[in-house]
Parts: C-alpha cells; structure tokens; sequence
C-alpha cells in the first residue's frame, strides 16, 4: 500500500516536472524559484526571530530574494502556457485532462494531481504574502530609511537618533497618509526615498527637499496647539570658555501661547497657527529673506506687511513662493537638529562625560570641533592627539592626575563631533541652521525685525517682550534661580 502511494506521487512528481521541462522557458524559472526558496524562508525565520539587526540582511531577503523568487515563479507558469518546445506532453492542455478524466483507472491519478498542485499553490500564495507584508513592512523601518543608504541619510539618521522624536520612525512624519489613496502615498514614500538616493543626491543634500517635507497633518497627529496655553520656563545652561568653565544660566519665560481652543483666543507664540486667521509669506528670490506677509484676519480683514514698500496684494492659492504659514516655518529642525559647537560641548558636559574639573576643556574643545577634517575617522583621531597633547603641554599637572577624565572627555569631544559634522556629506557646522530663535537674524527675525510694516506704519512688533521674556542671559548666578530655588539652593 505504503510503496503504491510513493509511486502514484513519485510519477506525479514526474508529470509536473516533465510538464515543466517540456518548456525551457518555464524549467529556467522553476530552477530559479527552486533554489532561492530554501534561503528565503531560512533567512525569513532568521529575521522574525530578531537574529538580524543589519540592514542589508532586511534588504538582501525582502527587496533581492523575494522578488527574484517571484519573478522565478511568473516564468515558470508564463512558460508552462506559451513558450512550450515541440514535444510538450501537455499536462495543461484541454485534450490531455480529457483524457485522463475519461480513463477509468487513471482518474485518482489526476485527482491526485490536483490535489498536489493545490497544495503546491496554498504554499506558494503564503510564501509570497508573507515576503510582500514583510517587505512592504520593512521599507517603513528606520533601519531601512536611515541606515540603508548609509552616507546620504546619515546626517538625518543619527540627528533622529539623538532628538524628543527618535521613537518616531522616519515614515511618520515623511510619508503623508492624507495625500490621497493609501497605497499611493506608500509607494511615493519608497519613490522619495529612491529619487533622494538617485537624483537629489547633492552633498549637502539641498534643502527644504519639497518630496520629504512633512505638512501640518503630520505634526498634528501627535500635538494640538489649539490645546496648548499658556508660557513655559526655559532653564538653559551653559559653559564660559575661561579656566573654571563657569557654569551660566539663560531663563526665558516662554510665551508658548495657544492656537486659541473653544472659546480661549489665540495668543502667543502659536498665535500663527490658529484656525482662525491665516499668516501667507513671500520669500525673495534666492528664498533667504521674507519680503511681504499677508495676515487674513478673523474677521476676514485682509492685512499687508512689505519690507519692500511694495503693498499690492499677493493673489491666487497658497504655493511654494506664496506659503501658508505652518509649523514647519518655525520647526524646521523638530528631529534633525544640528547643534553648534558651543551647544554641541555644552550638552556633553551637562551630561558628565567632559568634565568640568578639567581647566579650560570649554574652550579647548570647541576650538578643536572648530577645525576642518576630511572624514570623521580622521576627525577622531586628530582631535584626541590635539586634546592630549595641550592638556601634556600646557596642564602636565592634569595630565598626569585627571588622565581617566581627560581620556572619557576626549571621547565626548569626539562624540560632540560625529553626530553634529559630516565631512562625507559636507555637512559642516551650520548647514542646517533651524528657524526657531533669531540666531544671525533668521527665524523669526525674517518678519519680527521691526522691518516689515503696513502702507499705514503698522509694524510686525518685535518687542524683546513679545515673545519672551528673558529672565537671565548667560548670567552666573542670577537672583531668578535664587527666588525659584529658595534656600534649597540652585541645582
Ligand atoms: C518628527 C518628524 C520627523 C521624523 C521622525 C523624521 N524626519 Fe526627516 N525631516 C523632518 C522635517 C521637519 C524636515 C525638514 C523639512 C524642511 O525643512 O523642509 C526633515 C528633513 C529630512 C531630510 C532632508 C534633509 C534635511 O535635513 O532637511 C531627510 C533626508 C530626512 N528628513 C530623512 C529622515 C530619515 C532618514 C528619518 C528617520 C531616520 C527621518 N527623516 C525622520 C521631520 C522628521
Ligand atoms: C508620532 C507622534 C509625533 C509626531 C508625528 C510628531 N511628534 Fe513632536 N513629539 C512627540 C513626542 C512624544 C514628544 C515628546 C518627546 C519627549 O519629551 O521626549 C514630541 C516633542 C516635540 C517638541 C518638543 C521638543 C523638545 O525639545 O522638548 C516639538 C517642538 C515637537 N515635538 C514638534 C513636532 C513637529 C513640528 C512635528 C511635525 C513635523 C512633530 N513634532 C511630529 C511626538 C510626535
Ligand atoms: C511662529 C512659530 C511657530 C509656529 C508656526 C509653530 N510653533 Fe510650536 N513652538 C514655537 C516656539 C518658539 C516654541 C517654544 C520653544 C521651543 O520649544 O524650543 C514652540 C513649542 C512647541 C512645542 C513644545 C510645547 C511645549 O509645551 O513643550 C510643540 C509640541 C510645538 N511647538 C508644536 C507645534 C506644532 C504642531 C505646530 C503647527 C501646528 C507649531 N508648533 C507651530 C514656534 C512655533
Ligand atoms: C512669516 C512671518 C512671520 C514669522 C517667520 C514669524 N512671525 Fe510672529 N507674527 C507675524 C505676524 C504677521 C504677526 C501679527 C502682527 C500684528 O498683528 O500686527 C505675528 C505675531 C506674533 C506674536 C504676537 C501674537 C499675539 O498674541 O497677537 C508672537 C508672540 C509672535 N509673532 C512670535 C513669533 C515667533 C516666536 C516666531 C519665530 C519662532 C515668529 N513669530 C515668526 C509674522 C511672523
Ligand atoms: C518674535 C519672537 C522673538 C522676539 C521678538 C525676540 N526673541 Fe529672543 N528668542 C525667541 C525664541 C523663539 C527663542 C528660543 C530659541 C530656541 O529655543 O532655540 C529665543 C531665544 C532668546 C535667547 C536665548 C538664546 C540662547 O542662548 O538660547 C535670548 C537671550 C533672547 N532670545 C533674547 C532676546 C532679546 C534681547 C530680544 C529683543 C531684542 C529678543 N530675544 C526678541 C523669540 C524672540
């Protein structure tokens, strides 16, 4: 009995692979399917258990393998129905079935078969869901968006790494669920990440890159500013570049302020974003400088500020040089956010790797961030043989007695470095500068200047009040830290 079953399957085994060599065609793909399928579902379950971090292993097996086991699979049947050689033996043809189904004794034979070739089938459709679900899952990865095209999206990848967002995947904020069908959007998704590979491909990659840039949509997932109120402190610390590099203290009381929600008004800072009225700016040429803003008011008073003394009225819909104020004009730096070198040290010393027992590290370090380097490799190595050898010259005292210090200092410094420059994308410091302040005149100071103002002299205010108000500037013990600490003394 046992033996008469293997031999019924053993000759159906031969039908189909007969069926298939009867096309050479169709042999090429079965062949090709045949043999990536074993990897694929070794390296499949390798990767459902977590056995493979690399990026590369994620790509090799859903984007390489997957597709060239389908690809195998689609030849194998196109083959099977058209490009049969001469002496096919026509499993699949209408004559041959009516054959076999006419003959008595052959007729279990093609039940058989059938049901051999449905279970064939059952397993395959599996086998190809799963590897088109994983696939499609793992192109949404911050493995796959950050680390897969190493140098071009390092820059973006380790600033993500470092930043309030870094548990928000790079699709989230990049890929826009609204922007018509589901599918759509996914596949632009993957298309930009390409397109940013292939043709955008500038070093410094040239922003605002208009494909990636989020929408408030993407923003108001997660925060409403209609339901913020209020100002909040802003404790800041820093380090003077002197011997004891002394700690100073910025506060600013932060007019935060509201989108205006329900019956509160909008106020504030987020006074811009409020439902009820709408900020629309034109940037010059070149795009640095805003020349002409126009509010339209609640009460659909519509209000024209120009730097230029030109009032005439921008018209048509919002577009690239005509924008609708949104948060991306302020956050432009929400999860990459490159640091100065200043800020950059600053960050590290509060967070105890480069100490501040050690005399004069402030200002050493930066001078030291400060210089060019041709990669970050080379930046590493060249900035511990500058650190060591001041501190051996100029502090023997320290080098000898604070090695330990020096030597994990040394290693912030370095740190300091690689995740603010990128010499191999020429990303150096200030490339990516953020909008949120008024460093160098920018951000807000675009149309907060005192420059921009109505034909009747109405100017955009730019009160050091209006925004803030600033309780201490880079000042050593400032009385506010005392009247917020009280005698339990400052932290
Ligand atoms: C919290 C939202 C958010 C997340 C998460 C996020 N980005 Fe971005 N990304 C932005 C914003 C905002 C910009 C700047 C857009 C602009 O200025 O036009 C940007 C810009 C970029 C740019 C253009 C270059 C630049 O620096 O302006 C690249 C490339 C990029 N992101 C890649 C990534 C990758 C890769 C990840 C995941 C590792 C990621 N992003 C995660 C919000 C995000
Ligand atoms: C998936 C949810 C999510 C999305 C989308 C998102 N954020 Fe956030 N964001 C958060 C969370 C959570 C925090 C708080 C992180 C923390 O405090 O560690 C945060 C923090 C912030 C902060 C405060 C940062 C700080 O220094 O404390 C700002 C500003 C911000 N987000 C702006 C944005 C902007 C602008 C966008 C759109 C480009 C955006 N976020 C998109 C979840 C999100
Ligand atoms: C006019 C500029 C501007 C616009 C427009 C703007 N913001 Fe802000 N936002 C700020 C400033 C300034 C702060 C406070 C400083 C900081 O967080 O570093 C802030 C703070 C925040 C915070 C942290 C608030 C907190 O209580 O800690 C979040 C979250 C945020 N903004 C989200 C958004 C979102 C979402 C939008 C768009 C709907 C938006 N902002 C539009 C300037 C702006
Ligand atoms: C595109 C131009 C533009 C930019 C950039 C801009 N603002 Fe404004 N802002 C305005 C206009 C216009 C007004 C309203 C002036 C008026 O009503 O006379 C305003 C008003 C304000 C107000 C007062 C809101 C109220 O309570 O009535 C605050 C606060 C403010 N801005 C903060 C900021 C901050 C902080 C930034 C940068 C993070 C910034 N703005 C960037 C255009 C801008
Ligand atoms: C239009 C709004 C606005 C106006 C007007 C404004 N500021 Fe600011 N200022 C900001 C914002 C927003 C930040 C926070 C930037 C950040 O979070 O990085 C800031 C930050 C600061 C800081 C802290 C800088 C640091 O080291 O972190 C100081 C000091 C300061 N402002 C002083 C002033 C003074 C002085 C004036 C008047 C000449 C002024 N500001 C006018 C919006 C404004």
């Amino acid at each position: 009995m046992r033996k008469q079953v293997l031999d019924t399957s053993s000759t159906l085994i031969k039908d189909l692979i007969k069926t298939l060599a009867s096309s050479r065609v169709a042999m090429a793909g079965s062949v090709i399917s045949g043999v990536v399928l074993p990897v694929l579902v070794i390296s499949a379950i390798l990767d459902m258990k977590g056995g493979a971090e690399n990026p590369y292993f994620g790509f090799l097996i859903y984007m390489v393998m997957g597709p060239i086991f389908m690809a195998g699979l689609a030849t194998a049947v196109i083959g099977v129905l058209f490009f049969k050689d001469k002496e096919a033996i026509g499993l699949f043809t209408l004559e041959y079935i009516k054959d076999q189904l006419s003959m008595p004794g052959r007729f279990t034979r093609v039940r058989k078969l059938i049901y051999l070739s449905s279970f064939l089938m059952a397993l395959t459709t599996l086998v190809v869901l799963v590897v088109s679900v994983s696939g499609y899952k793992y192109t949404e990865t911050v493995s796959f968006c950050g680390q897969f095209c190493h140098v071009v999206m390092e820059p973006e990848y380790i600033t993500h790494q470092n930043s309030p967002h870094s548990r928000v995947s790079c699709v989230e904020c990049h890929i826009d669920e609204n922007a018509g069908l589901f599918t759509k959007a996914k596949v632009s998704g993957i298309k930009q990440i390409f397109s940013t590979l292939f043709n955008s491909f500038d070093r410094p990659l040239k922003t605002p890159i208009k494909s990636l840039r989020p929408n408030r949509n993407v923003c108001e997932k997660c925060h409403r500013p209609e339901m913020f109120h209020g100002a909040k402190l802003y404790l800041k610390d820093s380090y003077l570049p002197d011997e004891k590099n002394t700690v100073v203290r910025t506060v600013l009381l932060m007019k935060v302020g509201s989108g205006g929600y329900r019956t509160g008004a909008a106020q504030g800072i987020h006074w811009h974003v409020s439902p009820n009225h709408h900020v629309y700016f034109q940037s010059s040429d070149d795009g640095d400088s805003i020349t002409k803003v126009k509010l339209i008011d609640h009460d659909g008073s519509e209000i024209i500020f120009s730097s230029t003394g030109d009032y005439t009225s921008p018209k048509g819909p919002a577009s690239e040089d005509f924008r609708l104020m949104d948060c991306l004009d302020c956050h432009n730096r929400p999860t990459h956010i490159f640091l100065a070198p200043e800020e950059a040290i600053d960050q590290k010393m509060i967070e105890g790797l480069i100490s501040s027992e050690l005399p004069f590290i402030k200002r050493q370090a930066v001078e030291a961030l400060r210089l060019e380097y041709s990669s970050q490799t080379e930046a590493l190595k060249a900035i511990a043989v500058r650190i060591e050898s001041w501190y051996r010259d100029n502090e023997p005292r320290v080098y000898q007695l604070q090695w330990e210090q020096l030597s994990r200092a040394i290693a912030g410094i370095g740190r300091a470095y690689s995740e603010n420059v990128f010499p191999e994308m020429n990303v150096d410091w200030g490339t990516y500068g953020s909008t949120l302040g008024h460093r160098q005149g920018g951000g807000c100071f675009r149309c907060h200047e005192g420059n921009h103002r109505t034909e009747a002299g109405r100017v955009i205010p730019n009160g050091c009040d209006l925004c803030h108000v600033v309780l201490a500037d880079h000042e050593k013990d400032p009385a506010i830290m005392n009247l917020l600490y009280g005698d339990k003394g400052v932290k």
